[in-house]
């Protein structure tokens, strides 16, 4: 879709956005198209409508030959305006539109946006793509099918130099979540750890980081032998992809480590899941997409930092020689783990991974991103992501980025009176802490291995897929993560 800025509306119109504050004087009669203004009078005049936030009314104006959509958008109080609020109202608007069929879209904004034209271009551009995405490589007539081709976003000004560069910004994050979007959407028949290794290598090629993929003697020979056990049962090899950014040659500069959980598909293992708990398992490579995806952004923005995402990709699957309850592995790390259930595999993978990132890369920060606890689903539903943290300070940049993408995070309590439930009386440590507090446990298992590194790790089991459409998610995996971690990074330039 092509988005851009343009100074004035042309006469005849394809589809009309009108988005208006809320008990506020409409000032956009005088650039309005004349065969526009008497369908449009009385809604101006706020007798029908009284564009408070979100709402939204549409209607097809016929006149002679023309066609025109026409869509009315509340704004609400222009200064309660944020970010996030503006993506939802585009991606509330465009959603309309495309339902109306609308080829090319001219959004008209009748005030001053609050936010400034850098982010205001961005999530104007997000919304538009990340709105219109779907997933409908595998049906034979597609239900919907877009046919925006373009968006036009009328500003009385020169000075566009700003709003330009939010939207190439915006294309950016929107294109990366739209990659792990895709990723986490191709089921598990298709997306195994070897081909998920090719996508993240194809990804490598085009957004110039580089990639390093290890195979299953590799990983015997590092000793990666949690994840190994994860990874025994099923037919399909497991791999490491190791990608690389280095955007600050100054080796003073401190490495970033960004941990995918990448679990092509989770059976549960011996521990088997109910099919209705194993129905969306294609998705446990969600922080794994996430991941990758924000490489691509990290790279394409070239931005002056120095970064090393991690995937231990693996498929948790039962055969004669899957692991089992009451093994004991011995991590990476030494450190030994009793597995008292299989199907809390993630924590397995991701321990040696983030091991392998401080051993091997020498990262000096670390963010795991993880679809890893039900816990964290039924803590805080399927809008906020779960954090457990080691670094307040690293916590409120999170917070920050957070505020800015619309990714909802919620801290959860990291106290060592948890660390009880983790014992094991016959190994280091044990994989599960039992019924309660699971999204803590699972964080304070990994915890332990990432000795005194400032450390983040984000559970998005409950945020990775969307059921129904709501903002700029559709139905299916959200890319979640992606533009989190994107804007993080940056925030550490
Ligand atoms: N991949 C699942 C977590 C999950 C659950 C993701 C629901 C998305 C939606 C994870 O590997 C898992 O199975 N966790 C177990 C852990 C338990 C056995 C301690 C869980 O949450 O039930
Ligand atoms: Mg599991
Ligand atoms: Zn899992």
């Amino acid at each position: 879709m092509k988005i851009d800025v343009i100074r004035k509306l042309p006469d005849h119109l394809d589809t009309l956005i009108l988005m208006q504050e809320e008990n506020a004087e409409v000032q956009a009669i005088e650039y309005l198209p004349a065969e526009l203004l008497s369908p449009l009078e009385h809604f101006i005049k706020g007798e029908e409508f009284n564009f408070g936030y979100g709402k939204i009314k549409s209607f097809i104006h016929v006149s002679g030959k023309h066609k025109q959509n026409v869509i009315l958008l509340g704004a609400g109080n222009k200064d309660l305006l944020t970010t996030d609020k503006l993506r939802n109202l585009f991606a509330l608007s465009i959603r309309t539109a495309v339902k109306l069929c609308a080829k090319h879209i001219y959004l008209f904004p009748g005030f001053t946006s609050p936010v400034n034209d850098v982010a205001f271009g961005h999530v104007l551009t997000e919304a538009a793509l990340l709105v219109t995405y779907r997933f409908d490589k595998y049906l034979s007539s597609p239900k919907i099918t877009t046919c925006t081709e373009s968006l036009h976003y009328v500003l009385n000004t020169k000075n566009t130099r700003h709003l330009n560069r939010g939207i190439l910004e915006g294309r950016i994050y929107a294109e990366a979540t739209i990659l792990a979007r895709d990723m986490v959407n191709e089921p598990a028949n298709v997306l195994t750890p070897e081909s998920l290794a090719e996508a993240a290598k194809r990804a490598a090629l085009q957004h110039g980081f580089t990639i390093e993929i290890h195979n299953s003697d590799k990983l015997k020979r590092m000793k990666m032998d949690a994840f190994l056990a994860v990874g025994r049962g099923s037919v399909r090899e497991p791999r490491l992809i190791i990608m690389r950014y280095n955007g600050n040659p100054d080796k003073k500069q401190e490495l970033i480590a960004l941990v995918g959980k990448g679990l092509t598909y989770d059976s549960g293992g011996y521990c088997i899941k109910t099919p209705q708990g194993m129905v969306n398992m294609k998705n446990d490579m969600g922080g794994a997409a996430a991941v990758i995806g924000a490489m691509c952004a990290i790279s394409s923005m070239k931005m002056k930092v120095n970064v090393v995402a991690i995937v231990a990709a693996c498929e948790n699957m039962i055969s004669g020689d899957a692991y089992r309850t009451g093994d004991i592995l011995t991590s990476m790390s030494g450190k030994t783990i009793e597995v008292i259930n299989t199907d809390a595999e993630g924590r397995l993978t991701l321990c040696d991974a983030i091991h392998y990132a401080i051993e091997k890369e020498h990262a000096d920060k670390i963010l795991d991103i993880a679809t890893l606890t039900g816990a964290a689903v039924a803590a805080l539903g399927t809008q906020f992501s779960a954090v457990v943290t080691n670094n307040e300070a690293w916590m409120e940049q999170l917070k920050a980025a957070s505020a800015f993408t619309g990714e909802l995070v919620w801290q959860l309590p990291a106290h060592d009176d948890y660390k009880e439930l983790i014992k094991s009386e016959i190994a280091d440590l044990k994989n599960v802490g039992g019924p309660l507090a699971g999204a803590i446990t699972a964080g304070l298992f990994l915890r332990e291995f990432v000795q005194d590194k400032p450390w983040l790790h984000i559970d998005i089991a409950g945020t990775a897929l969307k059921e129904k459409e709501s903002g700029i998610n559709g139905f299916g995996a959200t890319g979640v993560g992606v533009r989190l971690l994107t804007a993080l990074v940056k925030s550490m330039e």
